[in-house]
């Protein structure tokens, strides 16, 4: 049989990626595929610019048009990135009743429902595996591997450059800005960094695992999202004093109220392995009511690990191309006609356990009015320690955790907290979560 043709749009980090390894690994994916895979035609912003593959064979121009409009390409992969004019490319190549193989977390996100509305309306696969996680098959483990489940929360780092920042500044003491810089050249950041370290990288993830996970619309405008330009090393140790390490995480639960969907800062034991998830590496933790905490684990960003989620989206697209569209696997897990409505909640009604750090005055009196402002908002402390402070007449850092309470009524009660005269500066909040067994 021959082989399928593909058309490549975006020979960057991944672009170039994905040639090597379905050129290295040719014989090997024809075996799994049933036919050989061959990119014949790409499209790059630049051709000029040094590349990481080898593009012998292969068509290039600067114009991604032709390569969609090309009538001997089967298969579009998208790895030019934004919802622009990556969006306006998706939608044609479908149009043209063209299957799709996208690394574009954003795109899904943002614009997910309308495209594979499009998609079985067309007949045509949009697979987007390497959109969360890297090399990990986050994807393809829920959607399939855990579809017998009801699933109850999932947990991820699902940001490579945020979790080899956080954890280049915990372990090497190195400055923000050297790390990112670091990341970018390797290839791990977005085209704009902030979408990294402000987490909105993290929500478009998450908000395409919890879709697939509970069966709900893409709802990424209503995802909670807080970066980690605010950690600083000092919060860092005294969470380690206490047992726990800060990571940026993507929680998604599932609660009888409605659906949690945030991306923040939070304290975990250290003792749980996502814990000990270091570096570009991405994790994810799923609860399932049958099968328990399963965890995933591996290379969350990088030229061949998400070539390696690519590929493997292109074998099962090639291996679906015969089947009868009405019976593969729905986009988002469930069929599209039976998604929940759950409402997302507001973050005021989140519930979570607190870290709080306050600089208070070393004077007797001032831990009972914060403590009674606690006792006021049902608010109860777990942990406190306080430091001595660094000169005479210096604030005290004090830190304490709290037990599980609403978000609100810690809204309310660190105002009061900050409106003390014994009270120096805002209070810094991290929200903690525990990732054990229970829901
Ligand atoms: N910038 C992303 C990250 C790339 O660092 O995780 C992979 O999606």
């Amino acid at each position: 049989m021959n082989p399928v043709k593909v058309g490549l749009l975006g020979l960057g980090t991944v672009g170039g990626g994905t040639v090597n390894v379905l050129k290295r690994n040719a014989a090997e994916i024809a075996r799994r595929a049933g036919r050989g895979i061959e990119i014949i035609h790409a499209a790059a912003r630049d051709l000029d610019k040094p590349r990481i593959c080898d593009t012998t064979g292969i068509k290039l121009t600067t114009d991604p048009n032709e390569v969609v409009n090309n009538p001997d390409v089967e298969i579009i992969i998208e790895l030019i990135g934004g919802d622009g004019l990556a969006r306006t490319m998706v939608t044609q190549a479908i149009e043209q009743g063209k299957h799709v193989v996208t690394a574009n977390k954003a795109l899904i996100a943002k614009h997910g429902n309308e495209i594979f509305a499009l998609a079985q309306q067309k007949g045509v696969m949009v697979a987007f595996e390497a959109a969360v996680a890297g090399g990990i098959p986050i994807i393809k483990a829920i959607r399939e591997g855990l579809a017998g489940n009801d699933i109850q929360w999932l947990a991820g780092i699902i940001n490579g450059t945020g979790n080899f920042i956080l954890t280049e500044m915990r372990d090497k003491g190195r400055d923000f800005d050297d790390v990112l810089k670091e990341a970018q050249a390797l290839g791990y950041a977005e085209a704009d960094p902030t979408f990294d370290v402000e987490g909105i990288d993290a929500a478009h993830k998450l908000t395409i695992l919890a879709s697939i996970a509970f069966g709900i619309p893409l709802q990424f405008e209503k995802t909670f999202t807080e970066g980690i330009t605010t950690i600083s090393r000092e919060d860092v140790a005294y969470a380690e004093e206490l047992g726990y390490r800060i990571k940026h995480l993507g929680v998604a639960r599932h609660t009888e109220k409605g659906i949690e969907l945030r991306v923040h800062p939070t304290l975990i034991p250290e003792r749980r392995l996502i814990a000990n998830v270091d570096g570009v590496k991405n994790a994810v933790l799923v609860m399932g009511d049958a099968v328990g905490p399963t965890l995933y684990y591996g290379a969350g960003a990088g030229a061949e690990p998400t070539a390696s989620a690519v590929v493997a989206d292109l074998v099962d697209v090639v291996r679906a191309l015969t089947s009868d569209p009405e019976n593969r696997v729905p986009h988002l897990a469930f069929q599209a006609d039976a998604l929940a409505n759950d409402p997302i909640l507001p973050m005021e009604e989140v519930e979570t356990a607190y870290y709080l750090r306050m600089a208070a005055q070393d004077k007797p009196g001032v831990m009972a009015r914060v403590t009674s402002i606690l006792g006021d908002h049902e608010i109860s402390i777990e942990a406190i320690i306080q430091k001595e402070p660094v000169a005479e007449g210096e604030f005290a850092n004090v830190i304490m955790l709290t037990h599980k309470v609403q978000e609100k009524q810690m809204n309310q009660a660190i105002a009061k907290i900050e409106a003390l005269d014994s009270i120096n500066g805002p209070v810094k909040r991290i929200r903690m979560e525990v990732l054990d067994s229970n829901k």
